[in-house]
């Protein structure tokens, strides 16, 4: 015995009621096709000048006086370290999630309390200087 010829369709009249007759699958990804979900463009980072200014002098210099390393010095731009996440372009809305929690010690898996040592020195605004100077990085 040979098998042949297309499966079965069946239309949408002969579904059961209530399963919409679009969630039948079409075989040809038309339906989807045609579906334009909306992107928003992201957000651009409002930062002033000074604000990114301070943000980039942490990143790539730190602040000795308060035990802040050079941000550099391990997340790329100078050096990559391996398993240090890259952070130009990161939402600073999560940059600075994470410093804070890093700070408060709600993070955790920093092997070593690398960044949590740091957090831990860095103020709300410099907190939210070198988030926005990562986020408005390429
Ligand atoms: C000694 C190396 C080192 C330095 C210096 C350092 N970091 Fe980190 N950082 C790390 C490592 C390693 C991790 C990843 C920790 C983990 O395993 O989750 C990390 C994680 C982070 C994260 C979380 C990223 C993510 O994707 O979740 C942020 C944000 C961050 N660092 C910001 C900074 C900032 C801002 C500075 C400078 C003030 C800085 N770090 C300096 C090593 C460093």
């Amino acid at each position: 015995m040979t098998i042949s010829g297309r499966p079965a369709q069946i239309s949408a009249d002969e579904l059961p009621s209530g399963i919409p007759a679009r969630s039948v699958p079409q075989g040809d990804g038309d339906y989807f096709a045609s579906e334009q979900p909306p992107f928003p463009p992201p957000p651009t980072p409002v930062a002033s000048n000074a604000i990114l200014a301070r943000g980039e002098l942490l990143a790539t210099k730190g602040d000795a006086a308060h035990d802040i390393p050079a941000c550099a010095s391990c997340h790329g731009t100078s050096v990559a370290k391996l398993g240090t996440p890259w952070l130009d372009g990161q939402s600073a809305v999560y940059i600075k999630a994470q410093l804070q929690a890093f700070a408060t010690g709600a993070r955790q898996n920093d092997i070593s309390e690398q960044m949590r040592n740091i957090a831990r020195h860095m103020t709300a605004a410099e907190i939210d200087e070198a988030a926005r100077y990562y986020a408005g990085r390429p």
